[in-house]
This record gives C-alpha cells, sequence and structure tokens, in this order.
C-alpha cells in the first residue's frame, strides 16, 4: 500500500532498529507507534529477519522526473552539497545493511517522498543515522523530493 513502505528485502538491522525507535516513541507515528508496543525483542528479530529475505519489485516512476532525479541519485550536487544518494544507498538503492543505509530501490513514492519530508523538516531524526539522512535533505527542493520519490520506485 503506497502509504506503508514496503518492508521487503529491507536490512532486518533497519527493520529492527526502526521497531525499537518506534516502541520507545523515539520515532513517532500514530499507527506505528501502536503496532511496535506489544512485541518483545525476540519477535522483532523475528519479524526483521522475515521481512529482509522478502524480494521486493519495483514499480514504474514518471518519467519526467528522471532529469531532475537521476543526477542528483547518482552524483548529487557538489555547488549545493548534497551527496550522491547512491554513495550511501548503492547504485541500486539496495543499501549498505552493514554502515546501516537502508534499502530505498522500489519504495513506494508517496512513502519515500513523506521520509524525506520529514528529515528535511527534523521531524524524523533518530540518532547518529537519522541526523545523517536530516542533513542530506535539507537541501532538497520540494519538486527534487517528489522527482526523487518517483525516480526511486523504479531502481532496482
Ligand atoms: C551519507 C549517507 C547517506 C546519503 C548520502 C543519503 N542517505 Fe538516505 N539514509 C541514510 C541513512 C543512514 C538512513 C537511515 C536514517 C535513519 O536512521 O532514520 C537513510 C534513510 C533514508 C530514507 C528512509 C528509508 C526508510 O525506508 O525509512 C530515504 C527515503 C532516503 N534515505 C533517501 C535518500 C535520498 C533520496 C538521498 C539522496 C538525495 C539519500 N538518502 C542520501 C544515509 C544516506
Amino acid at each position: 500500500m503506497p502509504d506503508w513502505p514496503k518492508l521487503a528485502g529491507q536490512g532486518s538491522n533497519y527493520i529492527a532498529h526502526q521497531l525499537k525507535a518506534f516502541k520507545s516513541g523515539e520515532r513517532k507515528d500514530p499507527v506505528m507507534t501502536a503496532q511496535a508496543a506489544p512485541l518483545s525483542d525476540a519477535d522483532i528479530a523475528d519479524i526483521s529477519a522475515y521481512f529482509s529475505q522478502q524480494k521486493s519489485t519495483p514499480a514504474a516512476g514518471s518519467k519526467d522526473a528522471v532529469a531532475v532525479a537521476e543526477p542528483l541519485f547518482r552524483a548529487g550536487d557538489a555547488a549545493r552539497g548534497i551527496p550522491a544518494c547512491a554513495s550511501c544507498h548503492g547504485p541500486k538503492g539496495a543499501g549498505n545493511p552493514a554502515a546501516g543505509y537502508p534499502r530505498i530501490g522500489s519504495q513506494h513514492a508517496k512513502y519515500t517522498a513523506k521520509q524525506l519530508t520529514a528529515y528535511r523538516a527534523g521531524e524524523r531524526k533518530v540518532g547518529p543515522t537519522g541526523q545523517m539522512m536530516a542533513a542530506v535533505a535539507s537541501k532538497l527542493t520540494d519538486d527534487e523530493i517528489q522527482a526523487l520519490a518517483s525516480y526511486i520506485t523504479g531502481v532496482q
């Protein structure tokens, strides 16, 4: 469902980290806070392992988004201090589980745009990794966020 993220193929450490952040209240979401509250550490480990083994499938993004999004994704914009998304999330958006960088490729565009907007507003800023992403998002315009979200849904 476009409102909720695809979890298939997400790094298990990342899923567990986010579930714990919802449970502790560090990451706020009216739906997920309630879902995470009753989960034990063992439940979180099991759920995270389960979803990390599923395979995610890309969707078709808007062709108009490519011209804006692809250069940012692949190369960033040095003049504005924006690093390439691919430098952390990988050339196919698969992430780097060991470093705590999540998979973003093939994610629903609506969810990606919502997260980039939340990082930019400082509303999603859990720990050092959240601050890393908030710094990146702080430089993006609304149009760039929409274009990146649309582009990323087709990346895999
Ligand atoms: C310096 C490394 C780095 C760069 C560059 C980077 N990211 Fe991230 N990104 C992260 C980390 C780390 C997280 C996890 C943050 C957290 O814990 O909330 C993240 C999280 C995200 C998320 C949330 C994923 C989810 O399912 O919760 C999205 C979307 C995202 N990044 C998109 C981008 C885009 C688009 C770009 C390029 C404009 C980008 N990132 C550049 C490191 C990076």
